[in-house]
């Protein structure tokens, strides 16, 4: 069988499942099972495919098609430039993160803590960044933590990544010029109406705090009530946040005596992360 068939097969059999992005995502995983880059899957389109290929596809696309992620599947995103390991016990890193690497990267920083480090691509991607730096990424998850390790590891980081199962600051000792985190921030009751995508595939607690008081706010409060006892003098508090949530989140960094918290857009304009220095 021809790739151009077997490609026409998939966006087919995506649409009839309804996903979203049918003929993008089945050209994603037909690179992926072809073991190409995606930009060169044109060229190859004339092709045939051999036996395993094409069971390698069609296994793809019967994922695909139950909503689970193409990360997922293919294993992998890239998230600023480097390739993430991820799996189902982890979120899978988004662009709209990259908001806050930006910004840390503005920032003098030696010493770093990420609090939910997930797939680490949040700690992971600043060390690499700095090779100076060495950093601690905390998750309650161990299973998050193994992919996390993962990561570090092939980005060559690991030697610097100090990577260990907390419960936010329960087993985080020191201080750290700079603490980081993206927490679950969807109030329980809005997991149900999340894209199937995210409801189905991705690990709930990377998505609501457990403690939910009903806001999506949970995690923030936890977060920024500690976060002056583990910050040197100066030191930045920088976490993402969800759409509409900066000025209670400011509002709770203000309350725990951080200084003039700032909201940051990202790319679509709309505030993304908050950033606050301890006195
Ligand atoms: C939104 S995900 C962020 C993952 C990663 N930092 C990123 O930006 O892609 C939130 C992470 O917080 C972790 N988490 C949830 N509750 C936690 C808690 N009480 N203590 C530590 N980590 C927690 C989850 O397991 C998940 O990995």
């Amino acid at each position: 069988m021809q790739a151009q068939a077997l490609l026409a097969e998939g966006v087919a059999a995506l649409r009839a499942a309804g996903i979203d992005g049918a003929t993008r995502d089945a050209r994603w995983l037909l690179a992926y099972a072809l073991d190409l880059p995606p930009e060169r899957l044109t060229l190859a389109l004339q092709e045939p495919v051999t036996a395993p290929q094409l069971a390698a596809f069609r296994d793809a696309i019967a994922a695909r098609a139950q909503h689970k992620p193409v990360a997922q599947i293919t294993g992998q995103r890239l998230f600023w430039g480097r390739s993430f390991r991820v799996t189902q016990d982890v979120l899978d890193p988004r662009p709209e993160t990259e908001t806050l690497i930006e910004a840390a990267l503005d920032l003098p920083f030696a010493r770093l803590l990420d609090l939910g480090t997930g797939s680490g691509a949040i700690l992971l991607t600043l060390l690499a960044e700095r090779s100076e730096a060495t950093g601690t990424g905390v998750d309650l998850s161990a299973a998050a933590l193994d992919v996390a390790l993962h990561n570090a590891r092939s980005l060559g980081v690991a030697q610097r990544a100090d990577l260990r199962r907390s419960d936010w600051y329960s087993a985080v000792t020191g201080r750290f010029d700079l603490i980081v985190s993206n927490p679950p921030y969807i109030a329980a009751p809005a997991h149900a109406s999340l894209a199937p995508d995210t409801r189905l595939w991705e690990p709930r607690m990377a998505l609501v705090p457990a403690a939910c008081d009903g806001t999506g706010l949970a995690a923030y409060r936890m977060i920024t009530a500690k976060a002056c006892d583990f910050l040197t003098p100066q030191g930045w508090l920088m976490v993402e946040i969800g759409l509409g949530q900066g000025p209670e989140v400011a509002a709770l960094m203000t309350g725990a005596g951080m200084r003039a918290p700032r909201i940051l857009p990202d790319m679509t304009g709309r505030g993304r992360v908050v950033a606050a220095q301890a006195p």
